[in-house]
């Protein structure tokens, strides 16, 4: 590892540490929410914002913000208590963190310096491979499969920590992974980081919060169809076969077609009646499930904090607006095209006072936005990032950052 990033690490981890003693000070007056509460959230606030997370994946399970009427809203999908995110069995990995190696590994296989891996599969399950040909998001026992040690928790901000041993779910070497949440201001900020200390691995996370900025309470639509993208980094797009693993193909986002979010903002639905759509998010499919490549220079990407979003989602009803800006390269997309009606939406969302108002999470009723690498390229030496998803022992870390950077319309 060079000095510089062991001073980054030492920063990131430091800054924590500085916060919580800070915190710990005060501790004693504070009328201390600083711990779970009785459903076993921990929440920290922001200037109108407040978030409420759970070890469980590390996941965000409430993110409340006022929308243009002043009227309070829970924008993230989740569960009502820490419980239950043990005991719900479709498992959407609502909120959490995927890992060590986040989206699809082609044949649950990779190579390193010659030597081959075989994962454990989870996904795309046939008569022959009836656990799946591919591992999707870490495999079955991924990261968001477990509770995150909470190691600081202040008023505005969470540390999360895994310990992923040698040999889980097939990886290589031990990895420690420490992840903080911070709200500051009107903005949700992210860092994540990953060192294995003991071979060779490949490493990709992401946050995986799902979004309908209306709360699932808009009267006009319980979709999040209507909800506005504008990627304007997003030219091209990661080709993926009919069960969306990587091709190896970049393909161009040709202005006007249905992936073309970069030249304007577009809603989600907008071409949901173009012949094009079908089998965009895989074989069948209707909607999104897109790895968008985010081509910034070197000094955009460098800058990543001021050069601008890697993608604005908005919802005229709400008036919410949520700027993600990261220093990751890609970003994925996903339109809820595998939400079947059956999860409950939690107390905090819908209309609680109307009884006939949909109380459940429809297909295409939220947006998820994952800023991460470059979806397998531990697959695809072809396209030259190996560096940024095989780490070692004494090299550089995994390092993700990240803000997603909230704004209210004015009312009418
Ligand atoms: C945390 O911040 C909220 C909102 O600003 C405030 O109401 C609360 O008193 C603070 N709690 C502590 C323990 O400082
Ligand atoms: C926990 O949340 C689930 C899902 O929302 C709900 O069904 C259950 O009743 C809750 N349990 C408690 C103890 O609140
Ligand atoms: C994870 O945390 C939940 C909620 O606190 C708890 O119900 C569950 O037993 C924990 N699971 C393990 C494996 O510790
Ligand atoms: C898939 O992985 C297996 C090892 O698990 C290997 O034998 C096989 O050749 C791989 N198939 C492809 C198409 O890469
Ligand atoms: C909402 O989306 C639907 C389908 O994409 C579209 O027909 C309709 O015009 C949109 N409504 C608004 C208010 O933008």
């Amino acid at each position: 590892m060079r000095a510089s990033e062991l001073s980054l690490v030492a920063l990131l981890l430091g800054a924590q540490a500085k916060q919580n003693a800070f915190t710990n000070l005060e501790g004693d007056d504070a009328d201390s929410i600083l711990g779970p509460d009785k459903d076993g959230k921990y929440w920290i606030y922001g200037t109108g914002i407040s978030a409420g997370f759970v070890p469980y994946g590390a996941s965000i399970s409430n993110f409340l913000i006022n929308d243009k009427h002043g009227i309070e809203r829970d924008i993230v999908t989740g569960f009502d208590n820490a419980t239950y995110y043990t005991l719900d069995k479709q498992h959407a990995h609502f909120g959490g963190v995927p890992g060590r190696y986040a989206n699809r590994i082609r044949n649950s296989t990779f190579e390193i310096d010659g030597v081959e891996y075989n994962i454990l599969p989870n996904d795309n399950p046939t008569d022959g491979y009836p656990d799946g040909v591919d591992t999707l998001h870490g495999g079955p026992n991924g990261w968001d499969w477990r509770n995150f040690t909470v190691v600081a928790h202040t008023n505005n901000s969470i540390t999360f920590s895994i310990f992923d041993p040698d040999g889980e779910q097939g990886f290589p070497g031990d990895v420690v992974s420490y992840i903080t949440y911070t709200l500051n201001g009107m903005n949700w900020d992210f860092t994540m980081v990953a060192l294995p200390t003991t071979k060779k691995t490949p490493v990709m996370l992401t946050s995986h919060a799902y979004w309908n900025l209306d709360g699932f309470a808009n009267t006009e639509t319980n979709l999040a169809l209507n909800h506005t993208v504008h990627a304007p980094y997003s030219t091209d797009r990661i080709g993926v076969d009919s069960i969306l693993i990587p091709t190896g193909e970049i393909l161009a986002n040709e202005e006007g077609s249905v992936n073309d979010f970069w030249s304007a903002p577009k809603q989600v639905g907008a071409d949901f009646e173009s012949e094009n759509i079908l089998g965009n998010c895989g074989e069948g499919c209707i909607g999104y499930d897109n790895c968008y490549t985010v081509t910034r220079d070197e000094g955009n990407l460098l800058n990543w904090r001021e050069s601008g979003y890697v993608l604005r989602l908005h919802s005229a009803w709400s008036g919410i607006r949520l700027d993600v800006y990261s220093d990751q390269e890609a970003v994925q997309l996903y339109s809820c095209n595998f939400q079947d009606g059956t999860t409950p939406l939690k107390k905090t969302q819908g209309l609680i006072d109307e009884p006939d108002f949909p109380r459940t999470i429809p297909k295409y009723g939220c947006v998820v936005v994952e800023v991460q690498e470059w979806i397998d390229g531990i697959n695809h030496p072809e396209w030259g990032r190996e560096e940024k998803q095989f780490f070692e022992p004494g090299g550089r870390p995994y390092v993700l950052q990240g803000s997603y950077r909230f704004s209210v319309d004015e009312d009418e």
